[in-house]
Order: structure tokens, then C-alpha cells, then sequence
């Protein structure tokens, strides 16, 4: 596999951990109360789980298997970079509800994570081709 996506799919794994983490916490606190401040992980929550696992790793399979030609798959550093961006941008947004974090944070996490699909959807748009080109390459 190659090495983005094992840091893509690793960290959608412990985003998954986390947001199940979050959500058995959640649960637990609303059938035998804990303390009333565990509901700020309910914005960690989603935000792991919808963002963090889901989307991650999507991308990470998916830098893996969109088509390549032999093991040359494109300029990785847009990956890199919307590996960067969507991290930062899931822990700015997830813990901005936990910390009680002021709005701009939230925004700035949403900045980041649309800068990461905007990278991501950058590095895999010239490696999406109809069959009969990627045909004619092997030859
Ligand atoms: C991929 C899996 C999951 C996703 C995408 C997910 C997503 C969400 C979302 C979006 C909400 C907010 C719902 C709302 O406000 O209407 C939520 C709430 C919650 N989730 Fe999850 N969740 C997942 C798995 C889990 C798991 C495994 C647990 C428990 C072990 C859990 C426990 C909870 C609890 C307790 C709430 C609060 C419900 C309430 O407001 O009363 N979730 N989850």
C-alpha cells in the first residue's frame, strides 16, 4: 500500500476509535448520568466519525486505487497537504465544542477541511480517464 495511504487509512482507524469512544461516553451518560459537560464531546463525535473516518478514508483508498499508470500515481504533495489540512481541520472543529473554542475556530477547521478536499480532488483529477486512454498508455 502505498505510504499516504497508510497514514490516511491509520488515521481514520483512531479517528474511528475515538468517535466510538465519544459516542459509547455519550451513551453511557444518558442512560446513568456521569457529568453534564461529557454532551461537549457529542461536536467530537460527529465530526471524528463523519469527517475523520468516513472521509479519511475515502481518501485513503482512494489515493490508492484510482488509476495509475505502472506505480507512478501523480504529485503526491497535494495529498500530503490535504492529509494536513483535513487533520487540523477535524481537531479544530471536534474539539472547538469541547473547549467551548470562540466561532472563528470552527470556521477556520471548516477553512481547512474544504482546503484538503480542494487538494485531495487536485492530485486525483488527472488520474481520472476513460478506459480507452489508459489503454493506449500501456502499449
Ligand atoms: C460511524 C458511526 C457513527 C456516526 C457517523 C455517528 C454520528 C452521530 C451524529 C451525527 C449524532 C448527532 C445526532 C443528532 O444530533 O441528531 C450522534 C449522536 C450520538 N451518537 Fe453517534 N455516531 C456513530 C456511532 C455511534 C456509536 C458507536 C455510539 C455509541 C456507542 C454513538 C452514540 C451517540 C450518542 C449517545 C449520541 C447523542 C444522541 C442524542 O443526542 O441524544 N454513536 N452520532
Amino acid at each position: 500500500m502505498p505510504r499516504p495511504s497508510v497514514w490516511l487509512i491509520r488515521s481514520a482507524l483512531i479517528h474511528l476509535a475515538l468517535g466510538f469512544t465519544f459516542g459509547g461516553l455519550l451513551l453511557w451518560n444518558k442512560g446513568m448520568p456521569i457529568h453534564p459537560l461529557l454532551w461537549r464531546l457529542l461536536p467530537a463525535h460527529m465530526e471524528f466519525l463523519l469527517i475523520g473516518w468516513t472521509v479519511q478514508l475515502a481518501m485513503g483508498v482512494g489515493y490508492w486505487i484510482m488509476p495509475r499508470f505502472y506505480a507512478y500515481r501523480g504529485d503526491v504533495r497535494p495529498v500530503w497537504l490535504a492529509f494536513v489540512l483535513l487533520n487540523g481541520g477535524v481537531w479544530l472543529v471536534g474539539m472547538s465544542g469541547t473547549l467551548a473554542a470562540p466561532s472563528w475556530v470552527i470556521l477556520a477547521g471548516r477553512a481547512c477541511e474544504l482546503g484538503a478536499a480542494a487538494a485531495f480532488a487536485a492530485h486525483t483529477w488527472p488520474r481520472v480517464k476513460p478506459m480507452a486512454l489508459a489503454a493506449t498508455h500501456r502499449q
